[in-house]
């Protein structure tokens, strides 16, 4: 494994008005073993100005933040970025990496095995937990060769958006942990930390195992689903159809089953809120961790007040004297509308990104849950519970030899319905409860997205740096 800090390209970007010289590291392999060379290399940019001892909103070479995102959607390949723009991306709009680049930032873009990847032989090379071992892989080849690596290794941030917010997560919640050791080792990665020191994630799509129970739990009742079916066109342009419909009898009582298997999920956790108040559910699935949930939404509500954005639309809040006093759950999901029909995730067919994502290298896809398995109308097999365990952030949260990132911000909007806001609400409050310091938000008519509140994020990261700069 080499890093060869001569091997550069300069170049200058430019975007409307915005213009940045860069010094660009492009297609560095970042494991000595690599199975799959497309999808095991890294971009490393930095700021030009940095090499000739100028500074950036008070960083400089030896103390940028590496800012680290992913590019995976989907649980499929995530491919190395580019500050200018892919080919097929709009030219006109700054990029994250452009806009981190001009913030300070070094930026490292890894690229990662997906899910649907094969080898020669038709092996499967991208299944579960490739995706975690990759990230991690990156990381510990920065740290290997910090020496050269512009920016400063111990101020990792990695990003991602949804199957991305997911390994973001994972890479903020898994930190050195032995788990991971020998795929690491398969793929030859550096022997090196791994751990990071803040995780950005949006709308992760995490806890998989107990994604379905949650989802059904937030949409129960509501039993028409809209999603949008994306379709390459000849020029290889998405095109997206819309797909409505109705659950049939037999998924509205798959969707009854598994909402009432969420209390017990919850009730297991022995959550509490930043009061110390203990958050569970009844067996009808109400109590304190629904009005924990309401109070998450009725926040993003006020958010938007004060911003002075109109929500008296909005039918399922309740104003006394102008003021939003409570919401309808209900009502609620039924606005922002089901997009999965049940199981949401682990699809008693075997066809959803997750079962893919569980497959190993001779079997395509699989169940991860007992559920699934036990309702399977494919007669599936199941994963081994150490590979959804390995997929899980929620599995370390509370090992000590889980390395946790110090600083979280986890964004999921207020009406993205891939996977249940109790998701992320719950992955928040278990870091707090750990010593994690977490910024969450779930900010108002945000669907399924990420990369919205650039301004935001870097300001936190900014004030995260600094902070310790100081120290
Ligand atoms: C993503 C979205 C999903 O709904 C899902 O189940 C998995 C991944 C994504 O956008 O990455």
């Amino acid at each position: 494994m080499r890093f060869d800090k001569d091997n550069y390209q300069i170049e200058n970007i430019t975007i409307g008005e915005k213009s940045i010289d860069i010094r660009a590291f492009r297609n560095i392999i970042y494991v000595d073993k690599p199975v799959c060379e497309e999808f095991q290399r890294m971009n490393i940019f930095a700021p030009e100005k940095y090499y000739s001892g100028e500074k950036i909103n008070g960083y400089s070479i030896k103390t940028a933040p590496i800012f680290m995102p992913n590019m995976v959607g989907g649980y499929m390949p995530g491919i190395v970025g580019e500050p200018a723009g892919m080919p097929w991306e709009r030219k006109d709009v700054p990029n994250t990496f452009f806009r981190a680049l001009q913030h300070g930032y070094v930026v490292v873009i890894p690229a990662i095995r997906g899910r649907v990847l094969k080898n020669e032989t038709g092996e499967y090379i991208g299944k579960a937990p490739a995706c975690v071992v990759d990230y991690k892989a990156a990381v510990r080849y920065l740290r290997y060769f910090a020496k050269d690596i512009p920016g400063d290794v111990e101020k990792i941030i990695t990003n991602g958006t949804s199957a991305g917010g997911a390994l973001s997560s994972l890479m903020g919640a898994t930190g050195n942990n032995p788990d991971y050791e020998i795929y690491l080792e398969e793929i030859g990665a550096a022997k090196e930390r791994d751990d990071i020191f803040a995780a950005s994630c949006y709308c992760p799509i995490i806890n998989l195992e107990n994604a379905d129970v949650a989802y059904e739990w937030q949409f129960l009742g509501v039993n028409d689903y809209h999603r949008m079916h994306m379709n390459m066109d000849e020029g290889g342009r998405p095109q997206f159809t819309p797909i409505d419909g109705e659950m049939s009898s037999e998924q509205i009582k798959v969707s009854k089953d598994l909402a009432s298997l969420f209390p017990c999920y919850v009730n297991s956790l022995n959550l509490k809120d930043e009061a110390g108040n203990s958050l569970t559910l009844s067996p009808d699935g109400n109590g304190t961790f629904k009005d924990y949930m309401k109070k998450i939404v009725l926040d993003s509500v006020r958010h938007a007040m004060e911003t002075g954005i109109d929500v008296l639309d909005k039918k399922w809040l309740s104003f006394v004297d102008g003021t939003v006093v409570d919401m309808d759950w209900y009502e609620y999901a039924k606005d922002i509308t089901r997009m999965k029909t049940a199981p949401a995730f682990d699809a008693l067919t075997m066809d959803s990104p997750e079962n893919d994502l569980f497959g190993n290298s001779d079997v395509n896809m699989r169940h991860f849950t007992e559920y699934g398995l036990a309702n399977s109308k494919v007669v599936g097999e199941k994963a081994e519970d150490e590979v959804i365990k390995l997929m899980n952030p929620m599995s370390y949260i509370e090992k000590e030899n889980a390395i946790k990132a110090k600083y979280w911000r986890i964004r999921h909007g207020e009406c993205d319905r891939d996977t249940s806001l109790a998701i992320s609400a719950i992955l928040s409050l278990k870091l707090k409860e750990n010593g994690c310091e977490v910024d969450y938000h779930s900010p108002w008519s945000i669907p399924h997205a990420g990369d919205y509140d650039l301004d935001e994020l870097f300001e936190w990261i900014d004030g995260l740096c600094k902070n310790d700069m100081k120290k």
